[in-house]
Order: structure tokens, then C-alpha cells, then sequence
């Protein structure tokens, strides 16, 4: 399975604070043995994201991908909302299952509105922002990856 794994940061983006989530995120991918094709770091804004996500879709270069961050109540977390602009059509499940997994971890997981879908025949499902979270997140779902891809592909 090819992976895309984008960190949504106003801060890593800028230089200001090391991108630690996108990395582990990295590493854990290749654990499952699947195979990271693009990395990058953008600001929290509706236009870069929108923009990173249709051209990695697009280019049908990667199966999956995985954002990190800005899906908090901040004001400028709008990663569901840049998804959401970009998707032909949502997957709930997916959220739905990490939101109630995170749960039995923390209440705070109440606090992502983290979202997933599909556009062309990639799969994009929304993270959390610290390392911890989005690793934690793809260990909820990882096992129903493989599936769902090739059911669009
Ligand atoms: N989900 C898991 N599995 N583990 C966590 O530690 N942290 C939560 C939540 N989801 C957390 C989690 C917290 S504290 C917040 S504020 C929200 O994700 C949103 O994070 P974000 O704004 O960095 O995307």
C-alpha cells in the first residue's frame, strides 16, 4: 500500500517546532509494512491543504493518506473542513471507529473532528496532532486498510 502523510501546522510549517507526528506517523506505516511515497508540512489553512490533498489524490500515486493535526475547536484548526472540500465521498466508519476507540483512552478524544473519505480512488482519513494521538489512531484502523483500499482502487 502506498502512503502520503501530511502534518497540518501553522507552527512546524513555519520552522518554529519540529514535526514530530508526521515522522512517527512515517515510521509506523513502514511497521505494517506498507510503503511512505510523499511527506510535507502546511500552515492551518482551508487552500494549502485542499490543494496537497487533490494532488496527491489525483496523481494516483498513493492509496492512502494520513494527515496530522488541526482537527481540534481552535480557530484555526480546519482540517475536516479542507477534507471535506476535497472528498467525492465521506467514510464514516472510519472516524466513527477511531473517535470511540480514542475514547476508552481519553475523553479528550471527544475534542477531534477528524473526518475520512474518498476522492478518485484514494482513501484520506484525518489524524490528530500529537505524535501519541496519530499513532494511536492508525492502530485502530490499520487492520481494515488494506481492505478498504482495494475495494476503490
Ligand atoms: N485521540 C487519541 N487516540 N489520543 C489522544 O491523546 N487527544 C485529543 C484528541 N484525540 C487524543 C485523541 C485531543 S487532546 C485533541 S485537542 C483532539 O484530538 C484534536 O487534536 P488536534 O487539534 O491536534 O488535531
Amino acid at each position: 500500500m502506498r502512503v502520503a502523510v501530511l502534518t497540518i501546522s501553522d507552527r512546524s510549517s513555519a520552522g518554529q517546532r519540529p514535526d514530530l507526528s508526521g515522522p512517527a506517523l512515517a515510521a509506523e506505516v513502514e511497521k505494517y509494512g506498507w510503503t511512505c511515497v510523499q511527506t510535507a508540512v502546511v500552515p492551518d489553512e482551508i487552500s494549502q491543504i485542499a490543494s496537497v490533498l487533490v494532488a496527491w489524490a489525483d496523481s494516483r500515486q498513493c492509496d492512502l493518506i494520513l494527515t496530522t493535526g488541526g482537527t481540534g475547536f481552535a480557530p484555526r484548526d480546519v482540517t475536516p473542513e479542507a477534507t471535506r472540500s476535497v472528498l467525492h465521498r465521506e467514510t464514516p466508519g472510519i472516524a466513527e471507529a477511531i473517535r470511540s476507540r480514542s475514547l476508552a483512552i481519553t475523553p479528550h478524544a471527544m475534542l477531534s473532528r477528524a473526518i475520512s473519505g474518498i476522492r478518485g480512488q484514494s482513501l484520506i482519513i484525518n489524524f490528530p496532532g500529537s505524535p501519541k494521538a496519530a499513532v494511536e489512531s492508525l492502530g485502530f484502523v490499520a487492520s481494515v486498510l488494506p481492505h478498504a483500499v482495494q475495494l476503490i482502487s
